[in-house]
């Protein structure tokens, strides 16, 4: 009981007032007291050692324990939440406070580590950003001044100098959009009105939507075989509309001319939908593929300007399937294609 490895303020009291006891009674052997001398004077003694001893050590003891867990909880306690800490609830052994601050500091290490990380993914994102909106007002910036230096009066060039400017305030304001849109799902602002509904329907719309963009490059759209049968699912359907003009833009995008897109809807078990959108197009090249759903990454930077993107297309995917509590993935090779797939819950009655 003596050598305790978790000592509390009682079992110090009771090692200082049995271990002056022990050695009252030595000496008092030694001098030669008679046994009711010594039973009176253990009486007193060790009593008394063992109140002072618990008194002082509560007294300093815990109250430097108190600021320390003032001070790791940063809280400040009323005064009947004092009374209850300070008399009703057991005085944490030393060991306990030991665990106490050490989990406390790791849980600070972890914060920290988060905030850096953050403070990171910030830098990063502004300087993307400013990269990305320097381009199309740069080029505005241009054709407006060559426009006012005179290229107004030159039948020749003006109108297509509009067109040129007004395309890259399109472009502006689609990368305005789509910044806002992801700050707002980051937010959690954006509310998500889960239904069910049949998935093909959603992707038929969404087809008929796209077939002109699809048409100008010859591509056919269409199911896969055997995923046909109606499926429903349950989701914010306004979204995942979101979700599948994204990915089938992509397709076109970065598919080959008189190409295909092709769906796929698979029943995986009681709970989950599987929906896959393939192309036959130019694929990802392998050491791009973990990085395709990053904020404004692109394999091929040049290109996805070409095709008026912003590159923040999957990340928005991303979060709007990750906010539904599933996930997403890329399958991709290098002029064979590419095949995007993500989960959606399975609607059940
Ligand atoms: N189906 C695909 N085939 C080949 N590469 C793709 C495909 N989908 C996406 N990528 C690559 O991933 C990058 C990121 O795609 P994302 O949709 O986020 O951006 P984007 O299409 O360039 O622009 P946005 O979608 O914002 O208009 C693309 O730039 C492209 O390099
Ligand atoms: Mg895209």
């Amino acid at each position: 009981m003596f050598i305790d490895k978790n000592p509390t303020p009682g079992k110090l009291s009771l090692l200082c007032a049995s271990s002056t006891g022990l050695i009252l009674l030595l000496m008092g052997l030694i001098m030669g007291l008679k046994t009711i001398q010594l039973a009176w004077l253990l009486l007193i003694t060790t009593p008394a050692t063992y109140i002072l001893t618990r008194y002082l050590t509560e007294k300093f003891l815990y109250r430097k324990i108190k600021l320390i867990y003032k001070l790791i909880y940063q809280t400040k306690a009323s005064p009947q939440e004092e009374f209850f800490h300070t008399h009703i609830l057991p005085k944490p052994t030393l060991e306990q406070v030991q665990v106490d601050v050490e989990q406390w500091a790791s849980q600070q290490s972890d914060q920290l580590e988060i905030l850096r990380r953050n403070e990171k993914f910030r830098k990063e994102f502004l300087m993307n950003l400013s990269h990305e909106l320097k381009t199309p007002i740069f080029a505005i910036q241009g054709y407006i001044h060559t426009l006012l230096d005179g290229a107004i009066e030159d039948q020749q060039v003006n109108r297509e100098f509009l067109k040129n400017a007004a395309k890259n305030v399109d472009r502006l304001c689609r990368l305005i959009d789509d910044v806002d849109e992801i700050s707002r799902l980051e937010s959690g602002e954006i509310q998500f009105n889960k239904e069910a509904f049949v998935i093909q329907d959603l992707i038929k719309d969404v087809f008929d939507l796209l077939s002109l963009k699809a048409a100008q490059k010859n591509i056919g759209f269409d199911f896969k075989k055997g995923c046909e049968t109606p499926i429903m699912v349950y989701a914010d359907k306004e979204r995942i509309r979101e979700v599948l003009i994204n990915l089938i833009d992509n397709s076109i995008k970065y598919g080959k001319q008189g190409g295909y897109t092709l769906a796929s809807v698979y029943n995986t078990d009681e709970k989950h939908v599987l929906i896959e959108i393939s192309d036959n197009g130019i694929g990802i090249a392998e050491e791009h593929l973990p990085r395709v759903f990053e904020r404004f990454y692109r394999t091929d930077k040049a290109r996805s300007r070409d095709a008026g993107g912003t590159g923040l297309g999957l990340a928005i995917v991303k979060h709007i399937i990750e906010n539904h509590g599933q996930s997403i993935h890329v399958r991709s090779k290098p002029d064979i294609g590419s095949t995007f797939g993500f989960t959606l819950e399975l609607f059940s009655e």
